[in-house]
């Protein structure tokens, strides 16, 4: 495994079955109050410069119940370039942390933190990724058993950091991925060549159509607030709302990383629906968090 986990591709099909291996007997030796402090001693240091309450609380949780702590920093503390320079950032905290994790604007700024830093970055979310949301989508949707080398997963909204993730993320495991996006709204084709499993629909419908998983996303991303009047506009159709669900198959999942925005990209009766595993994903955050902190932290 590569020392830091910035992006999907930092990861082999191998790397990320070991993850989902560690993160499911992690997850039931919680549920049974048995896990083991396999990260006893160990500081994570955390950088967010965009609010968060999954990924801080689950960082934060899954380092304590592994025997480990975290110090969490703001833009006040680790304002990049403004009070000291990246490289300087990352020399300081590896000699008195044992990892970082990040989330920020720019992917190029986490790529010069780890570039200088000696110990593990991981990605909390950049404009362009969020890797770690990525692994646990897949990781909850293998623990339902679907057949992922068949499912048609659909993901409908923004071609942005989430899609990005789950683009690398069907090239890397092989599984076929249906987009579905406002135009001008698109993922980029650059992304999409690369990218053998996925399809880019021109109709929502058909993409939707006999889905066993459909995904959405915020309209308007961190960052991105400005925009939100206008994207609430051009995004009106792709709401994921009972009437194109049920397009789906009966049976398939809706999921969504949060925050929601109910009433814009999903309504209250589709995320509180019994197809809903939200909830499932936004757990599933602790359990493989954790399988990344020790595959990282402990080389093991
Ligand atoms: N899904 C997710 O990353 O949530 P937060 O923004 O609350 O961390
Ligand atoms: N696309 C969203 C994801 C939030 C977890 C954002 O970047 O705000």
């Amino acid at each position: 495994m590569k020392k830091d986990f910035l992006c999907i591709q930092d990861m082999t099909s191998t790397d990320v079955e070991s993850i989902f291996n560690l993160a499911s007997e992690l997850k039931t030796q919680q549920n049974q109050g048995q896990t083991k402090q396999l990260l006893a001693g160990k500081t994570l240091a955390m950088i967010f410069h965009k609010p968060s309450i999954r990924t801080r609380i689950s960082f934060d949780v899954a380092m304590f119940q592994l025997g480990g702590h975290t110090i969490k920093m703001t833009e006040q503390d680790a304002e990049f370039g403004k009070r000291e320079s990246i490289p300087d950032i990352a020399r300081t905290l590896s000699r008195f942390v044992d990892a970082i994790m990040i989330r920020t604007f720019d992917q190029e700024q986490v790529e010069e933190l780890a570039k200088h830093a000696s110990i593990p970055v991981i990605n909390g979310l950049t404009d362009s990724s969020h890797p770690c949301q990525a692994l646990t989508d897949l990781f909850t949707i293998k623990e339902k058993a679907i057949d992922c080398a068949k499912m048609k997963f659909t993901y409908i909204g923004d071609g942005n950091n989430v899609a990005r993730s789950l683009i690398n993320l069907a090239a890397l495991m092989n599984f076929n991925l249906h987009i579905a996006s406002p135009r001008g709204y698109q993922p980029e084709a650059e992304l999409l060549r690369v990218s053998p499993t996925v399809t880019i629909h021109k109709d929502l419908q058909k993409a939707v159509a006999d889905a066993d998983v459909v995904y959405t996303d915020t309209w308007a991303s961190m960052g991105q607030e400005d925009e939100a009047a206008e994207r609430a506009k051009v995004f009106a159709k792709f709401q994921l709302n009972r009437k194109l669900l049920d397009l789906a198959k009966p049976t398939a999942y809706v999921m969504h990383c949060l925050p929601a925005h109910r009433g814009l990209e999903i309504t209250d009766e589709v995320i509180d629906s019994a197809q809903s595993i939200v909830f499932d994903q936004a757990e599933n955050r602790l359990h493989v968090q954790k399988a990344i902190l020790v595959k990282l932290m402990s080389k093991c």
